[in-house]
């Protein structure tokens, strides 16, 4: 059997492909729940008996569409991000982000380029990131468990312990959701409330980063794990080890 082998660079463009993917299937997904919700109202407003079982079978065969996409969305995510083979990754690539670590952007323009405290807006949305350290210049990009949100917000919005872990309100999160492990790609009002949050598009789980990414909404068992973060001279770095457990539970 072949065996391919990605390096850094290539796996990062795997990287943004898998999000960009992941958006696509969340587009149609919402799309196909605003239809469905629509039908569904049809359906019980109709008097015909003829129509509303048209109606029903259409709502029917939308619901079967929506949990394909929502099965393929989730296999994308994983099977797009799966490393085959990591033997030409640098040593240290893998291991988790260590304190004194710097991070760097992971996609966009910008990729590998240092994160200053000033590139993050005020309010979101976050930014995606890897760590690097600045000793040996390794992106630990290897493991895609390794990155990183990391999002601007008032002060006064985040909880206790979410403050006491953030910098001028700069607060750093992974990006692995906890249900069954896809990326989470967006940054939007909450199904349940004012807020925009954290989403995971495979299955709709959100988090408020304000209080500790936790699980807002959806199927997620448990908040992302955080990141401690420190500042010095405008440049952002790691401060500590993941709090709470990284990845997700479950297969899709
Ligand atoms: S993998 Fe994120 S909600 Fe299921």
């Amino acid at each position: 059997m072949r065996v391919f082998a990605f390096n850094q660079r290539e796996q990062s463009h795997i990287d943004a492909l898998r999000r960009k993917i992941s958006a696509f299937f969340s587009a149609e997904f919402q799309r196909l729940l605003a239809d469905m919700s629509s039908a569904s109202f049809n359906t019980s407003s109709s008097s015909s008996d003829n129509t509303s079982e048209s109606e029903a079978d259409a709502c029917t065969e939308k619901t079967r569409r929506a949990l394909l996409i929502g099965a393929l969305a989730t296999t994308t995510c994983l099977v797009c991000s799966t490393r085959v083979h990591a033997g030409e990754d640098p040593p240290g690539s893998d291991e988790r982000p260590q304190k004194g670590d710097v991070l760097v952007f992971s996609e966009g323009d910008q990729e590998g380029k240092l994160i200053a405290a000033a590139d993050l807006s005020a309010g979101g949305p976050p930014v995606h990131a890897w760590p690097k350290d600045p000793k040996t210049s390794v992106v630990r990009s290897a493991s895609r468990l390794n990155e990183i949100l990391i999002i601007r917000l008032d002060p006064a919005e985040l909880d206790e312990q979410t403050k006491a872990r953030a910098v001028d309100g700069i607060i750093a999160y992974s990006a692995i959701c906890s249900h069954a492990g896809c990326p989470v790609t967006a940054w939007t009002k909450s199904d349940v409330g004012d807020q925009e949050v954290f989403k995971c598009m495979c299955h709709n789980s959100e988090y408020d980063p304000r209080a500790g990414a936790q699980v807002v909404f959806g199927p997620a068992p448990r908040r992302l794990a955080a990141l401690p973060l420190a500042l010095a001279d405008g440049s952002l770095s790691v401060a500590g080890n993941f709090i709470g457990k990284v990845g997700g539970v479950q297969p899709g």
